[in-house]
């Protein structure tokens, strides 16, 4: 593996989460693997948990972290081929991700979406820029269309939680005031298809992701119906997909409550809106996986990292 940008770059998920556990177990096993070299973290977009996880993975491996708010911090980036600058970037990409090469073995990246330009936010331009004009491996801390670090560390997090062989997750939409990517939900669907559980998603008429996403995974946009017998209820927002990146449902009988998951496990990627996504009596409670989840970010960006720095 030399870039990390999508689920898809897992090629066995149970050894994975196997190696990622004996990560947790004793995080400075590797000290040395990644002395004298640099990851350089590269942000377009807030972010705490990813921002601090990833450094404290790169610290755990003996690597140097840099980390660069992008937006404002540096030249405004050009990413058009053959644009002729003369408007409000100053930097090209080309030069940019090579230049970043020089200083950095590594280069971790975070770039949202638009959000209004499906086209554009399907592209990647961002990330895939970064792959195509860096010489050195790129990881997503999160792209237009992908979480692939949550992602992992949620596959990470059901399969530390798991009780039964098989238990039933259900991916759940709740509502929220702002409009929302679908990353997190994508790279949750995604990590969800290969792994050995019952999985549904939920959500309401005009939400459904992306179909190249969701493949032959069921929908029900009955919430009550979905979470029956549920062991692990993961609960996201995202804006419409069809009708991009607009909000068309802001119903509070979508939000999570104690009553409608019984004795399923909570997740969410965090941050979450309280009594808005979820009430607080569950994220109080002892169901509630949230903080573990932030925890095993750490180790879910420590394996990427050890990956990447044995195999290049
Ligand atoms: N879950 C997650 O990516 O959190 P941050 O946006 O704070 O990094």
């Amino acid at each position: 593996m030399k870039h990390y940008t999508s689920i898809n770059d897992i090629d066995n998920i149970n050894s994975w989460i196997k190696e990622a556990k004996e990560i947790k177990a004793n995080p400075l096993k590797n000290i040395e693997l990644g002395k004298n070299k640099t990851l350089g973290m590269l942000f377009f977009n807030s972010s705490l948990r990813t921002r601090l996880s990833t450094q404290k993975a790169a610290l755990n491996l003996g690597m140097n972290p840099i980390v660069m708010n992008v937006s404002g911090d540096a030249w405004g980036i050009e990413f058009g081929d053959g644009t002729v600058m003369n408007g409000n970037t100053a930097e090209h990409i080309k030069e940019a991700a090579a230049v970043v090469s020089q200083y950095c073995d590594i280069i971790a990246v975070r770039a949202f979406p638009t959000l209004t330009d499906k086209e554009k936010d399907q592209s990647e331009q961002v990330l895939n820029s970064f792959v195509k004009f860096a010489s050195v491996p790129v990881i997503s801390m999160e792209s237009a269309t992908g979480h692939p670090l949550q992602g992992l560390t949620d596959a990470i997090t059901v399969s530390e939680n798991s009780t039964k062989k098989k238990p039933k997750v259900v991916l759940s939409w709740a509502p929220h005031i702002k409009a929302l990517p679908h990353a997190v939900g994508n790279s949750f669907v995604q990590a969800m298809q290969k792994m050995d559980v019952e999985f549904v998603i939920t959500n309401p008429e005009g939400y459904n992701l992306s179909k190249e996403i969701t493949k032959d995974t069921p929908i029900l946009h009955n919430q009550k119906e979905a979470f029956k017998d549920a062991d692990f209820v993961y609960t996201k927002n995202w804006s419409s997909y069809d009708d991009y990146g607009k909000i068309l449902n802001t119903d509070p009988n979508w939000t999570i409550t104690k009553e409608k998951i019984g004795n399923a496990k909570f997740m969410h990627c965090l941050p979450v809106r309280r009594n808005v996504v979820v009430e607080d009596a569950v994220l109080d409670s002892d169901s509630s996986l949230v903080i573990e989840q932030a925890n095993n970010r750490t180790f879910a960006a420590q394996l990427v990292l050890k990956k990447i720095l044995e195999n290049n």
